[in-house]
């Protein structure tokens, strides 16, 4: 009888252990570093979903399997966009970075990004680490000295090194490119390639010249690093693997790793007055000093090739992971070298790159004032759509969509009706288990094979493809409940939905451990809910987390619907800050495509008058408005409370738009929708007519 269920349980689970190697080597521990974000500005959803989330979720993931596991972050405080800034603020250097520092500290605690350390490169351990090995590769002759011409701005008496020169890409014409890198195609540059080169201080063209400074010979490691990456690591992302093998196939070249400015690690040798550590040779050091002010057993994590270290980044920071670093540990001589380098493609925003310059961006300390609670579902969709082997598109639309009918619909459906039928029929205990049919049977050994998807997908750092597995659980759940209905066989067989009551909180319980690494709030909530205080990896599977009279509670809702207003907002304050940017930079660009006579011509815009209005019970922005059209007198509902009483515009003449279907707003129909102009700080204003004109008649 339970037949017609089979096809269903086997489609979800078409598996074989065989399809996914898993590592091959067995290691110790687990070194898990992510990329250390420049404290010059906050983060955004690119940062989190490029590096941090999946991160996080390795390393919850290995904690849970009981593997001596450190995660280590922190800041990236030197270089020049840092100094730029401060100049550009009037304040000091290092202000900028204590502020950027506590506010990416703070949205990391608040998305319980699990570092074990959050440290920063302006650490006296970091200053003194960092020189440490500048020094000894300087003692080992490793370095060669030059003297070169550089570009060096007369009126401010300073070299220009990086982003502190402009001017046109030599390779794309991109007229604001760095001295460092073009932004537009993505070329690394050399500040002496750029045509008409500018100081980004005075903006004065440059003059060359003579500066001595310390390279680190790359070309000298490319056998080595041909060896290891080439030949050793074919294992590694496509992405990663290829951006390497061309780096290499190019030719490396001896690379400067000091510059002259103020700001950064003095280079730790006599006669470099003026001269710091480049960014580039200080930051990765920062995962030493972070593990260092973390554990004085730091050594082990660091220099025991039983450690496994895996880097987390964007691929921007490919070159330096995979080459540069890996040389100057190699020169080094007693570090190990990561084992895998998992980067991430780039995360795009409404079609849109991400750009902190123009303001397109998510920022998370914005995020998590706008959506308190909602922590997890920032978490789940930047997984669901982490750009893993391309870059990937956030839109707010599939935010919502991800929310409403997956995290909503599936999940947090299949926990309450399993916990709510519970507390109904079974006072709140786990029921008995009576005896067990083959589709009974058949879902609770899909939880091994769920767990072994999982844990398949997460060792290959797939992570979309990780959660798309672990929420089959839930849809599994679902399916179940569905499918045996105890709502209808209580009626009948108490004892028959005691056994799938009991087979529903086994499954929650299961998916309490095994969503943890990607959903930590709402884990932790379902095992309050179920009292089941573990997450250990291996009890995923387990027919009988939960004992018969068990008691679990009633719950409360895991996520809540995201209607269409709250994304609404969110797409108008991101077009606000694009017709703002358009504003400033002179630029006259439209905001939305371009659209055909006709496509205007099914809009039908009338002048009415507000006959009354009154503000709608339990909520800030809406008033119910009667209008009349000249046509007939309709309600409608319109989010401008914020700026308009209701007395002071009841008599207005306005612009209505009349043929748009019919929209329920907290129960109540709107028919229409009043146009309203909008200023840059999203204060409104009415499209009126310059005269009292009579009701009705059309705009066009
Ligand atoms: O690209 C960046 O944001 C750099 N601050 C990353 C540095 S990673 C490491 F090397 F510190
Ligand atoms: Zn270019």
């Amino acid at each position: 009888m339970f037949f017609r269920f089979h096809h269903l349980v086997l489609s979800l689970l078409n598996f074989t252990d065989a399809m996914y190697p898993t590592m091959t080597k067995k290691f110790k521990r687990h070194l898990i570093t992510s990329a250390l974000p420049y404290a010059n500005g906050p983060l955004h959803i690119g940062h989190l979903a490029g590096v941090y989330i999946p991160s996080d979720i390795y390393t919850r993931y290995l904690r849970q399997k009981g593997e001596d596991v450190i995660s280590v972050c922190g800041s990236d405080e030197h270089g020049v966009p840092i100094t730029l800034k401060a100049r550009q603020e009037g304040v000091s250097p290092q202000s900028i970075v204590d502020r950027y520092h506590a506010m990416n500290k703070e949205a990391f605690e608040k998305l319980r990004i699990a570092f074990d350390i959050y440290a920063r490169t302006t650490s006296p351990v970091h200053f003194e680490t960092a020189s440490g090995i500048f020094k000894t590769l300087y003692d080992k002759g490793n370095f060669i000295e030059k003297t070169t011409e550089q570009y060096y701005d007369e009126e401010t008496g300073q070299f220009l090194a990086d982003r502190y020169i402009t001017g046109t890409c030599p390779h794309c014409g991109y007229e604001k490119a760095y001295g460092d890198q073009c932004e537009q195609c993505g070329s690394s540059l050399s500040p002496t390639e750029l045509i008409n080169p500018k100081s980004a201080v005075s903006g004065n063209t440059p003059v060359l010249k003579k500066t001595r400074h310390w390279y680190l010979p790359l070309n000298e490691y490319e056998p080595f690093l041909r060896d290891w990456i080439l030949e050793g690591h074919k294992e590694w992302k496509p992405n990663v693997y290829g951006q390497c093998k061309s780096w290499l196939d190019q030719g490396l070249q001896p690379r400067a790793v000091s510059r002259d400015l103020d700001w950064g690690v003095p280079v730790p040798v006599s006669g470099a007055e003026g001269k710091v550590l480049y960014v580039w040779f200080d930051a990765p050091i920062g995962y030493i000093s972070a593990t260092k002010e973390l554990t004085p057993e730091w050594e082990k994590y660091w220099k025991d090739p039983e450690t496994r270290m895996i880097h987390f980044i964007g691929k921007d920071n490919i070159v330096f992971h995979c080459i540069i670093f890996p040389a100057m540990l190699k020169a080094e001589g007693s570090y190990i070298l990561p084992d895998n380098v998992p980067a991430n493609e780039f995360l795009n925003l409404e079609g849109d790159k991400i750009s902190t310059s123009r303001n397109w961006a998510v920022w998370l300390h914005e995020y998590l004032e706008e959506f308190p609670g909602k922590e997890d579902v920032l978490r789940y969709v930047l997984c669901a759509n982490a750009p893993e082997t391309k870059d990937n598109d956030f839109t707010w639309k599939d935010f919502q969509a991800k929310n409403n009918n997956e995290l909503v619909a599936v999940l947090g459906n299949f926990v309450n009706r399993a916990l709510v039928l519970t507390t109904k029929h079974f006072e709140g205990k786990v029921p008995e288990r009576g005896v067990l049919g083959d589709y009974d049977e058949e879902v609770l050994s899909a939880l091994t094979d769920i767990r072994k998807r999982v844990s398949a997908s997460l060792d290959q750092f797939r992570f979309r493809e990780a959660l798309h597995e672990a929420m089959n659980m839930a849809r599994l759940g679902n399916k179940y409940l569905s499918d045996t209905e105890p709502w209808s066989v209580i009626k009948t067989d108490k004892e028959r939905v005691g056994t799938i009551l009991n087979i529903s909180l086994q499954i929650t319980a299961n998916l309490s451990i095994l969503l943890e690494p990607f959903l930590p709030f709402t884990t932790e909530k379902i095992r309050k809910f179920i009292g089941f205080p573990s997450h250990e990896w291996l009890l995923i599977g387990t027919k009988e987390l939960l004992k018969p009279g068990h008691p679990v509670s009633r719950p409360d809702y895991l996520f809540e619907k995201i209607g269409d207003e709250v994304i609404e907002k969110q797409v108008d304050k991101l077009l606000r800050s694009k017709q703002e940017n358009n504003r400033q930079t002179g630029n006259l660009e439209t905001v939305k495509p371009e659209i055909t006579y006709d496509d205007f011509a099914k809009l039908d815009i009338r002048i009415g008058t507000i006959l009354a209005a009154e503000k709608v019970p339990k909520t800030k922005k809406l008033l119910k408005l009667q209008i009349d059209t000249g046509l007939d007198k309709r309600t409608v509902v319109s989010g401008i409370a914020e700026y308009f009483t209701p007395e002071e515009i009841i008599g207005r003449q306005v612009s209505i738009l009349v043929n748009l279907a019919p929209r329920k707003i907290r129960g109540m129909e709107s028919q229409g929708m009043i146009l309203m102009a909008e200023d840059s700080e999203g204060k409104l204003y009415f499209v009126t007519p310059g005269e009292k004109v009579p009701e009705g008649i059309m705009v066009k």
